[in-house]
């Protein structure tokens, strides 16, 4: 994992939004997160720093890597991906890169492609990150309040290898979607969808071709910001969350006792709580670290597992369950005997 030095605290946001320490806690648990240095960090270099941890414990080097996938919601360019970045930072062979864009469940989805080429023999040293650089790009005046104060930057990686054992690694994944939620937490702007699907999503400057992707009118009305319905958002993953992790266990045979570790994405601790009474585990089975990072997004997965595992929380043979729900909607999970 990597997170940057630089630590914003809920009093610190208190300078730029009406908002207070209280009322940020109490709904979502987050007490400080860490911000990039602004122009010092991208996405793609977090990533890296973290990367480079993983193939070091690994006991590999970054030659040995023949394939990468990097899940964000915050890449360095709209296009070429982040993956491409990390090849040439790190000097790689001319390896398969490729960016998985599902939000909050991206770590999830990239360690499922991860996993089937794996199983399928066709590589042997694949670097997964999750990595957001949140802090650049969102909007720090009152009127984004319900969201700026939720989420943090930082990046976490793991290195996939086969194994021998089959009781061991990535027993399953489990991924799903329901787009009919799909504005309900988003960025629109810039993009292409000229208010196909919804009215109202950006307003457009007077141009007779092109020119639309970007508009001045958008960057004037703040639509180039993300938007999240909270309540809508609530209600939905606690019902998802319970449901996926429960798909994992059935489909392997186990119950949620079973579990040595439940990580979810760091989304809300409140979320997580939830989750946490609908399964009824106990609090040492449940891994939350949202209080010191707010939620990174693709990263907070492997930042929530770097830590349990620094702190000696996860032992050869324990069973561990990685879930995730976010922007989409989107859900996944993954079964692991570590
Ligand atoms: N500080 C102070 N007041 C605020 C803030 C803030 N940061 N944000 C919103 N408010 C105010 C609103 O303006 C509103 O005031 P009003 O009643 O006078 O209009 C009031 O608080 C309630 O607003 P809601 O948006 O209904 O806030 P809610 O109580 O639902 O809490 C929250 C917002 C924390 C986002 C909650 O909806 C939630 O936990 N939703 C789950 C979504 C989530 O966790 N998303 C994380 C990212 S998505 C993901 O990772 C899955």
């Amino acid at each position: 994992m990597y997170v940057p030095a630089n630590v914003f605290t809920n009093d610190d946001l208190t300078k730029y939004m009406d908002t207070s320490d209280e009322w940020i806690q109490e709904r979502t648990g987050i007490k400080e997160r860490r911000f990039a240095n602004r122009f010092g960090e991208t996405t793609t270099t977090m990533g890296v720093e973290a990367a480079k941890i993983a193939i070091e414990r690994a006991g590999i080097t970054p030659q040995d890597i023949d394939f990468i996938i990097f899940a964000t919601l915050s890449p360095d360019y709209y296009f070429p991906g982040c993956g491409v970045l990390v090849q040439r930072a790190m000097k790689m062979k001319e390896i398969g890169a490729l960016d998985v864009r599902n939000q909050c469940s991206g770590f999830v989805y990239a360690l499922s492609v991860g996993d089937q080429f794996i199983r399928s023999g066709t590589y042997k040293n694949i670097l997964v990150i999750g990595s957001e650089k949140h802090s650049f790009a969102m909007d720090f005046n009152t009127r984004s309040r319900n969201v700026s104060v939720i989420f943090g930057d930082g990046a976490g990686a793991v290195v996939l290898q086969p194994t021998e054992d089959a009781n061991r690694g990535i027993l399953s994944t489990h991924l799903h979607s329901d787009g009919d939620n799909a504005e309900i937490l988003a960025l629109f702007n810039p993009g292409t969808h000229a208010n196909y699907w919804k009215e109202g999503l950006a307003d457009y400057d007077n141009a007779e071709i092109g020119e639309l992707f970007e508009s001045h009118a958008m960057i004037e009305k703040g639509q180039n910001h993300a938007t999240m319905d909270g309540p809508a958002v609530f209600k939905k993953a606690i019902v998802k969350f319970p449901e996926v992790v429960m798909e994992a266990l059935d489909k392997n045979g186990y119950s949620p006792a079973d579990i040595k570790l439940l990580i979810p994405h760091q989304a809300n601790l409140r979320i997580s709580q939830f989750v946490q009474q609908q399964l009824k585990l106990r609090d040492d089975q449940v891994v939350n670290n949202i209080q010191k990072y707010g939620n990174t997004t693709a990263a907070s997965i492997p930042l929530a597992l770097c830590e349990a595992w620094q702190e000696g929380k996860v032992k050869e043979g324990d069973l561990i369950c990685l879930a995730a729900f976010g922007s989409g909607f989107t859900w996944a999970s993954a079964l692991l005997k570590w």
